[in-house]
């Protein structure tokens, strides 16, 4: 009996995410079984607009959800710099005869999506991002596997706090957002969290050095998210370099350095620093972040199968489930509620 084969497209946009592959691992089986053929495109929006594309197979994504680096890569490339972007990307989706397109990817990755989607290609959106700011979902694989990390950072920096009576500054990712450093600061047990979403002022944060030392507690940890700000720092966010959706590089702050050498010089306590960067996000992906991927994998499919897109799928309590790509991106901030149980609005101990 001749099947006529459905086929779709799938890629991964913006930066390392580990869970990935178990989007994928997830959802090409699904889709074989239902006779429809999986194409991955390489190196995100790029892959179409260049037209790389290769055929998935079971073989190859297999045994992928161990791999650290994502089967189809991944770029920050803005294909929609090009004028001509939405037709090139339509004729590569219609030459190959794809009727949707699986898109992995953050806010910007999904924001072309979304765009691409209003014109006429068919989408089934996946969030992926460790920074987990997308607004439809409660979390995104990948930010367990880096506030793991992050959290076991911090932990080994307690010992060395304690025994030469220092403080530490932990700089960690996160982008406009501070989850992963109130989520790896309240695990590690660090005595002060500061995220761009609850500014404190210099002088805050030296108190509450200056008060655990009157306590009898010469170190403090402190766990800053790369986008906090401080007005002492008086930076010019014109002059920091850029990637191709406007994202500043926020390394380029050096907001762990500068806020590890006016607390020193502020409370005369000897300050360090620690800058994680890249370092949470690589590397093989906790069992949360793989089970995650892996739902969100069946649900893209199950979408698929039933030809239902304009959607991603989205953890919501304990239930994926699929929401509105248009009312799903857009970046979620840490919410009061959340900042204000760990405590560190107003520290006490
Ligand atoms: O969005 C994820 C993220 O890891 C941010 O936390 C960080 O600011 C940025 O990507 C780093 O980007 P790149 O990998 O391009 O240096």
């Amino acid at each position: 009996m001749i099947v006529n084969m459905r086929k779709i497209g799938i890629l991964t946009g913006g930066g390392e995410c580990p869970g990935v592959n178990s989007i994928i691992k997830s959802l090409v089986p699904k889709c074989l079984v239902h006779d429809i053929e999986v194409y991955g495109f390489e190196k995100g929006w790029e892959g179409v607009i260049e037209g790389n594309y290769r055929q998935l197979g079971i073989d190859e994504v297999d045994e992928s959800h161990i791999l650290g680096p994502a089967l189809l890569e991944s770029s920050r490339v803005n294909i929609l710099k090009q004028s001509d972007a939405y037709e090139r990307c339509k004729t590569i989706i219609d030459n190959l005869g794809l009727e949707a397109i699986v898109v992995i990817g953050g806010d910007d990755t999904l924001g072309v999506a979304d765009h691409f989607q209003r014109k006429g290609i068919n989408i089934v959106a996946v969030p992926k991002t460790i920074d987990n700011d997308i607004s439809g979902t409660d979390y995104s694989f990948g930010f367990d596997t880096a506030s793991y990390v992050a959290t076991e950072a911090i932990d080994k920096l307690h010992t060395n706090a304690k025994c030469n009576s220092r403080c530490f500054v932990v700089e960690v990712m996160g982008r406009n957002t501070g989850w992963i450093a109130l989520q790896a600061g309240l695990a590690g047990g660090a005595h002060v969290v500061l995220i761009p979403e609850f500014p404190r002022t210099l002088d805050e944060i030296a108190g509450i050095i200056e008060d655990r030392k009157q306590n009898g507690r010469f170190y403090t940890i402190i766990c800053v998210a790369e986008g906090f700000d401080l007005e002492e720092m008086h930076i010019d966010y014109n002059s920091l370099e850029k990637d191709g959706y406007g994202n500043i590089r926020m390394e380029q702050k050096h907001i762990g350095a500068t806020l590890s050498n006016l607390l020193e010089e502020k409370t005369g306590i000897k300050t360090r620093f620690s800058v994680l960067g890249h370092m949470i996000r690589g590397g093989v992906p906790t069992a949360f972040d793989r089970v995650l991927g892996t739902k969100f994998g069946a649900k893209a499919a199950e979408l698929i199968i039933e030809k239902q897109y304009g959607y991603m799928v989205a953890l919501q309590g304990s239930n994926i489930v699929p929401v509105d790509l248009e009312q799903a991106i857009g970046r979620k901030k840490v919410d009061e509620g959340f900042y204000h149980a760990a405590g560190y609005h107003s520290y006490q101990y």
